[in-house]
C-alpha cells in the first residue's frame, strides 16, 4: 500500500504564508517525486486559493471537519459539498481537537462521514485515547468503541482512512514505544476486518507528535500506512523529509 502523509495545519496560516507553504511543498514533491501520497488540510479559508497551486504536484487538498447536513442554516460551519467544491478529495473527521472543544460524539462522527462520502471525500476518522484511559488499560477498549460508533456500516465497501492520534501525543513531543503503536494498529485492522471485506485496504495513519527526527523509525511499524502531521507539516523541510521516510 502506498503510504499517505498528511498534514493538519488546524487554525494556522494566513493567505501570504498559507499560500507560500503550499507553494513550497509542490515544488519539493515535483522535484523528489517520493513514492507517497500527500496530503495538505489547511484552514477552510485557504482552500480556495491553495487548490491551484497543487494542481500536477501530486499534492491532494482535504478539509479539517464538515457539517452532517448538506446545506442549510448552520452559522460557521462547512458542508462536504463546499469542501469537495473548493477542490478537496479528503476530510479529516473526528479529530480529538473537535471532539473535546466541540463535543463531537461518536454519533456525530458517524453522521459527518456519511456526508463525506455522499460528496465522493475520503473521510479520515480519527480515534485515539486519553492518558488516563491508557493509564488505565483502556486503550483498545476505547478505540474499539470509538471505531464501532464513529463508522457507518458497510465501511469497507467505500473508501476510508482511519487515524490512530493518542491525544496524550498531539502537540507535545511524546510518542507511543513502537510495540505500542503496532498493537493498536493491528487491533483496528482486526475490528475493520469483522463486517468490511475491504478492511486490508483501508489505511490506518499514525498521529501525534510525528516529526522529521522520528518517521523513519514510525513509518515502516506493521499497519501503519502513513502519518497525519500537524505541528511538523507547518514546515515545508520537515513536512519533505517525513513523505522522505514514508516513501522509503
Ligand atoms: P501534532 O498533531 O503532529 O502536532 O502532534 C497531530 C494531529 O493532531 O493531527
Amino acid at each position: 500500500m502506498r503510504k499517505l502523509v498528511a498534514g493538519n495545519w488546524k487554525m494556522n496560516g494566513l493567505r501570504a504564508d498559507g499560500t507560500a507553504l503550499a507553494r513550497a511543498l509542490a515544488e519539493r514533491h515535483r522535484d523528489d517525486r517520493a513514492d507517497c501520497e500527500l496530503l495538505l488540510c489547511p484552514p477552510a479559508t485557504l482552500l480556495t486559493g491553495i487548490a491551484p497551486l497543487l494542481a500536477g504536484s501530486g499534492i491532494a487538498l482535504g478539509g479539517q471537519d464538515c457539517h452532517p447536513d448538506p446545506a442549510g442554516a448552520h452559522t460557521g460551519d462547512v458542508s462536504a459539498a463546499m469542501l469537495k467544491d473548493a477542490g478537496c478529495a479528503y476530510v479529516i473527521l473526528g479529530h480529538s481537537e473537535r471532539r473535546q472543544d466541540h463535543h463531537e460524539t461518536d454519533e456525530l462522527v458517524r453522521r459527518k462521514a456519511e456526508a463525506a462520502w455522499a460528496e465522493a471525500l475520503i473521510p479520515i476518522v480519527c480515534v485515539g485515547e486519553t492518558a488516563a484511559e491508557r493509564d488505565a488499560g483502556r486503550t483498545l477498549a476505547v478505540i474499539g468503541r470509538q471505531l464501532a460508533g464513529s463508522l457507518p456500516s458497510g465501511a469497507g465497501a467505500r473508501q476510508l482512512v482511519i487515524a490512530y492520534e493518542p491525544v496524550w501525543a498531539i502537540g507535545t513531543g511524546r510518542t507511543p514505544r513502537h510495540d505500542e503503536i503496532a498493537e493498536v494498529h493491528a487491533f483496528i485492522r482486526s475490528e475493520l476486518g469483522r463486517g468490511t471485506p475491504g478492511a486490508a485496504t483501508v489505511r490506518i495513519l499514525y498521529g501525534g507528535s510525528v516529526n522529521a527526527g522520528n518517521a523513519q523509525k514510525i513509518l515502516p511499524i506493521a499497519n501503519v500506512d502513513g502519518a497525519l502531521v500537524g505541528g511538523a507539516s507547518l514546515d515545508a523541510q520537515s513536512f519533505q523529509a517525513i513523505a522522505r521516510a514514508a516513501a522509503d
